[in-house]
C-alpha cells in the first residue's frame, strides 16, 4: 500500500486522517505540527514526527496538507515542493467530480462534494463537507472552502480565498462570471450576489463589506 504523511493535527487533520482510512488507499506514517498538543487529543495511529521543517524527507515522499489556513498551507506546500515531495489529492470516495472537471495537486475534497461540470480547480484548494461547484465554475490555487458552500455556475473565484460555512453564492453569466477577489474572505450564511473585489470581508443576505457599521446596520 502506498504511504502518506499527513501535515497538521487538529480537527481537520483528524477528519482528513478519516477520510483517507476510509479510502483505504494509503497507510499513514506520521503526523507534524509545531507542538504535540492536539495529537494527543486523538487517537492517532501513527506517531508524532515534530516539525516538518526539521524531517529529511525523500523526494517522492506524499504529504497531505490538513491545514484550513491558506497562508500557513501555501507556505508548507512551497518549502516541502522545492524538496521534491509529492502532493496527491486526497479526493473522499463519496465525492462527485465529473470527467469535465480538473483539479491540481496538494487539495483535499471532503465527503460528499460535488463538482457538477467543466469546473475548472487551481492548487492547494479545500472542499468541506457538502460543499458543491456547479459548472463552469473556475477557482485559483489556495481556495478554501468550509463546510456545505453552495457556489453556483460560472462563478470565478481567484487565489487565497476564503468562503465560509453555509455560503450561497449566486451564478455568474458565461459572458459575465460572478467574480470573488483575490484574498477576499466571505463570512459564514452569507448570500453573495455580485462580484467581490479583491480583499474585502463580506457579510450577511445579500453580502455587504463586513465594516463595524455594517454590523451594526444589520444586528
Ligand atoms: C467573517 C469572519 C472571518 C469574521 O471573524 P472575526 O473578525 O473574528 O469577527 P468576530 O467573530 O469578532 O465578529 C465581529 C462581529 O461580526 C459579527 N459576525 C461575525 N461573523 C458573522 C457572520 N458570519 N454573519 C454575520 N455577522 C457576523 C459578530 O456577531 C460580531 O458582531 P458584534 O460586534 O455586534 O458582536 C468570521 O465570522 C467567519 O464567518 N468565519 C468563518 C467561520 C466558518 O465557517 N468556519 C468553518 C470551520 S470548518
Amino acid at each position: 500500500m502506498k504511504e502518506i504523511y499527513i501535515i497538521g493535527t487538529s480537527g481537520f487533520a483528524s477528519e482528513v486522517t478519516e477520510y483517507i482510512l476510509d479510502n483505504g488507499d494509503y497507510k499513514i506514517k506520521g503526523y507534524f505540527d509545531i507542538s504535540e498538543i492536539e495529537y494527543k487529543k486523538y487517537s492517532y495511529q501513527a506517531p508524532f514526527l515534530g516539525n516538518e521543517r526539521e524531517f529529511n524527507f525523500t523526494s517522492n515522499d506524499n504529504v497531505v496538507i490538513a491545514i484550513a489556513d491558506y497562508q500557513l498551507r501555501n507556505k508548507i506546500y512551497l518549502e516541502l515542493k522545492s524538496k521534491g515531495v509529492n502532493f496527491p489529492n486526497i479526493f473522499h470516495k463519496s465525492c462527485l467530480i465529473t470527467s469535465s472537471s480538473t483539479i491540481e495537486e496538494s487539495s483535499i475534497i471532503c465527503p460528499f462534494v460535488t463538482l457538477t461540470s467543466n469546473v475548472k480547480i487551481g492548487k492547494n484548494f479545500q472542499a468541506n463537507i457538502y460543499s458543491y461547484i456547479a459548472h463552469d465554475c473556475i477557482i485559483g490555487d489556495n481556495v478554501t472552502f468550509a463546510p456545505a458552500v453552495k457556489c453556483n455556475g460560472n462563478v470565478v473565484i481567484e487565489d487565497n480565498v476564503y468562503i465560509g460555512t453555509g455560503v450561497i453564492i449566486h451564478q455568474g453569466k458565461s459572458n459575465k462570471p460572478l467574480k470573488i477577489g483575490k484574498g477576499s474572505v466571505i463570512a459564514a450564511g452569507s448570500v453573495v450576489t455580485k462580484s467581490v473585489e479583491v480583499g474585502k470581508v463580506m457579510f450577511g443576505n445579500p453580502a455587504i463589506e463586513f465594516t463595524k457599521e455594517n454590523i451594526k446596520r444589520r444586528s
